[in-house]
């Protein structure tokens, strides 16, 4: 078994970025600005937006985080997003979701303007994503992508198994690997709630993808001698022994599947600092097409 490790790729990519940004800061060139809007106060959602600002920092992007009260209206909302949109410094918008319940998730990723929409959700990303065009691809997917690229995962052929259909993860997960391209060329299943005789076909998985949100979902019984394993899962889960309270677990019970692996991604250190390093990317893409 060998180890996805997504910290060591994602600080390969943003080493990368650091060096192409101070490139064009040399050139007087503008600098990519990511602006990142967090309403409310979820726990899981504020660790994640002060990660991506520190990776702005870290990289040498400007980041704003404009933080907005739980109870704000969808009409304040989309009047920021609009200010966004109309802001030429501004290459980069992204709302952290979920949002809360009275706010309609789908007006506010419609509103945001599709050149910069680098979570890649917008209807005219997902399109052009679909129809296998230039476009911003989802961070979490993409940054699977970019991992098994790094680690030269075979995928030609195989049979990907992703497990759960959100727009974030899984829908476009399937797409990109069953995409002509390198990586790519799977043959995909897409699984979810209410998919029959799940552990079957996970057993018929050169590689699985993992993305129900279920801690330790994916057991040993479901896994192929050899497969691939990438897990998105990063629930909290509570442990007293611990400063936080909590620890993260992801959709695979890793102590026991992990035997079984060709290759598999950890949790924490796999998946999710891809998914930052993804982001940078479609923020450097988009401030350098334009700029
Ligand atoms: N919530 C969970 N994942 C994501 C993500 O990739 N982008 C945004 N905006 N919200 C999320």
């Amino acid at each position: 078994m060998q180890i996805l490790d997504g910290k060591k790729a994602a600080q390969a990519i943003k080493d990368e970025l650091k060096i192409s940004v101070a490139q064009r800061a040399n050139d007087g060139k503008k600098i990519p600005h990511l602006a990142a809007v967090l309403v409310g106060n979820n726990g899981a959602s504020e660790t994640y937006v002060a990660a991506k600002v520190k990776a702005c920092e870290e990289t040498g992007f400007k980041s704003t985080l404009i933080r907005l009260e739980a109870d704000i209206s969808e009409n304040r909302l989309l009047e920021t997003i609009e200010d966004l949109n109309t802001d030429p410094d501004v290459d980069g918008i992204l709302v952290q979701l979920p949002l809360p319940k009275h706010i309609s998730e789908k007006k506010v990723i419609n509103a945001i303007d599709p050149g910069k929409d680098v979570d890649g959700f917008h209807p005219m990303s997902v399109g052009k994503l679909v129809e296998g065009l230039q476009t911003f691809i989802p961070a979490t997917p993409y940054g699977i992508m970019l991992l098994l690229e790094q680690y030269k995962v075979e995928t030609k052929g195989k049979h990907a198994i992703v497990i759960g259909r959100s727009n974030i993860v899984g829908r476009p997960m399937s797409i990109l690997l069953s995409g002509n391209s390198n990586p790519g060329n799977c043959t995909v299943t897409l699984c979810h709630s209410h998919t029959a005789n799940l552990k079957e076909i996970c057993l018929q998985g050169d590689i699985i993808v993992a993305a129900i949100g279920i801690p330790e979902f994916v057991k040993a019984d479901m896994v192929k001698e050899g497969a691939v394993v990438i897990d998105v899962g990063i629930t909290r889960v509570a442990d007293p022994t611990r400063k936080s309270g909590f620890k993260l677990k992801g959709d695979v019970d890793f102590d026991n599947v992990s035997p079984k692996c060709s290759w598999i991604t950890p949790v924490p250190g796999g998946v999710g600092p891809m998914t930052i390093a993804a982001l940078m990317k479609n923020t450097y893409l988009s401030c350098d097409t334009k700029n």
